[in-house]
């Protein structure tokens, strides 16, 4: 890969994308378990995604801002409650819908990568037993959606994640901040094995279909780190927290066996993926003095006073980027990389561009490894119902006035935009960026 010193380039064919979640934009999703979560009250501010982005009506107005951005390509996913409202009753307005979209798309010369599973659950299969049904009958629905999404979309849509971030699936089963909210750590690791198996269900249903298509799970790598490196107690934690964050889900794609389970061997699972999904966010700091997994490590003044770490709180950590590519590399050495998701949720939209540049940065480092990193899905195109954090938290590169849907372009969608076209960090950026923003403190 060309590399001048006074500037990054990236490698030939390279993927610039955004990432986004039908969830999260498109409005009008009431008939997933999300819906009921929302309207239980645990959304900061008594949010809820009933209107979202309005994507769902605008999203080629959407997809115009994708090009402007010079994406050339773009991963959202596909409401499964829209397309099967009921079990076996499958909505072909829904369907079409979609269709247009992934057409949409196709004619911008946008190349889309569809996610099967993007959190949310019909209601009647959530009311079914959702994640802590195994039974064969229950997850069958699932694979007759990722069929019915095949069929629908071969010869135009090649790319299909399966799960998005089983471990985070996971948290609604340890934290209220999540659906369904319960607090049961057997309950937790029953849903995490589920939404695994579901990967290989997925990958299954897809390529009987499309044996052509290239198929990957999603998975976002934590960083977990001791609170207190000299305590043993903080140290074991990290560990344990590392195994179910991280550990599990690598272990059964390499394995075929689910979390805690040694004897039962899930050969279905073997081979499952064409290549990798990885998101990464921040680290972790773990101890049981903290009342949750902290993501500030440091009393940095920047971070709090003056809300650069707002939002989600999370403090940027660029070379734990580097580390999670690595050792997603480590795991699946043949397996080619896509970053599926990378981002901050902050107001301050130029903390937001040294985040973006140092990331990447990283991300050229392990190219030029020789890691097969193919391309990268900037998290997100458009400010969206950021889960449980509802509308306060805002991820994307182009802003969205809820009152009035009226978009805006960031400063930091300008700068993604100049490195897409350029398929490189050009001098000019690197002199205004030149280095690393802070490490945290641990
Ligand atoms: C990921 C998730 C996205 C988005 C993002 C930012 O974990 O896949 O849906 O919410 O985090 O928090």
């Amino acid at each position: 890969m060309p590399s001048k010193s006074n500037e990054i380039i990236f490698p030939k064919g390279f993927l610039w994308g955004t990432a986004t979640a039908a969830h999260q934009i498109e409005g009008g999703n009431t008939n997933n378990n999300w819906w009921l979560f929302e309207k239980s009250g645990k959304i900061k501010n008594n949010d809820t995604a009933l209107v979202a982005c309005d994507h769902w009506n605008r999203y080629k107005q959407d997809f115009d801002l994708l090009k402007k951005l010079n994406c050339n390509a773009y991963r959202m996913s596909i409401e499964w409650s829209r397309i099967f409202p009921k079990p076996h009753t499958l909505d072909k307005k829904a369907l079409d819908h979609y269709q247009k979209m992934i057409d949409e798309l196709l004619k911008r010369k946008v190349i889309p990568f569809v996610t099967l599973l993007h959190f949310t659950l019909p209601i009647w299969w959530f009311n079914e037993g959702g994640l802590l049904n195994r039974d064969k009958e229950h997850l069958d629905h699932f694979a007759q959606f990722c069929r019915i999404l095949a069929q629908t979309f071969k010869g135009k849509v090649k790319y299909y994640n399966t799960i998005n971030e089983p471990s985070i699936v996971m948290l609604g089963y340890l934290t209220d901040m999540f659906a369904p909210g319960e607090k049961n750590i057997f309950k937790a690791i029953k849903a995490l094995g589920t939404v695994l198996l579901m990967h290989g269900i997925a990958y299954h249903a897809v390529k009987s279909v499309d044996p052509d298509a290239q198929v990957g799970i999603v998975h976002n790598v934590q960083i977990p780190r001791p609170y207190n490196p000299q305590s043993l107690m903080d140290r074991l934690m990290a560990q344990c927290v590392d195994y179910f964050f991280n550990g599990a889900v690598i272990r059964a794609l390499q394995k075929g066996k689910l979390p805690l389970q040694c004897i039962f061997h899930h050969k279905e699972l073997l081979n499952t993926n064409d290549f990798i999904g990885l998101n990464y966010y921040n680290f972790l700091l773990v101890s049981p003095k903290l009342k949750d997994l902290a993501t500030s490590a440091t009393d940095n003044p920047l971070c709090g006073k003056d809300k650069l770490c707002a939002g989600l709180g999370w403090e940027p950590y660029p070379e734990g980027f580097y580390l999670a590519i690595k050792r997603m590399h480590r795991s699946f050495p043949h397996l080619p990389i896509y970053i599926t998701e990378n981002g901050i949720g902050t107001d301050n939209d130029a903390w937001r561009q040294n985040v973006m540049i140092d990331h990447l940065k990283m991300m050229h480092k392990a190219l030029q490894e020789g890691i097969d990193i193919k391309g990268y899905f900037h998290w997100s195109l458009i400010d969206n119902f950021e889960w449980a954090q509802g509308y306060m938290s805002r991820f994307g590169l182009v802003a969205v006035d809820f009152k009035t849907q009226k978009r805006t372009v960031k400063k930091s969608g300008t700068l993604y935009a100049t490195i897409a076209k350029a398929n490189a960090i050009p001098a000019s950026i690197l002199k205004k960026f030149p280095k690393e923003i802070y490490k945290p403190k641990f």
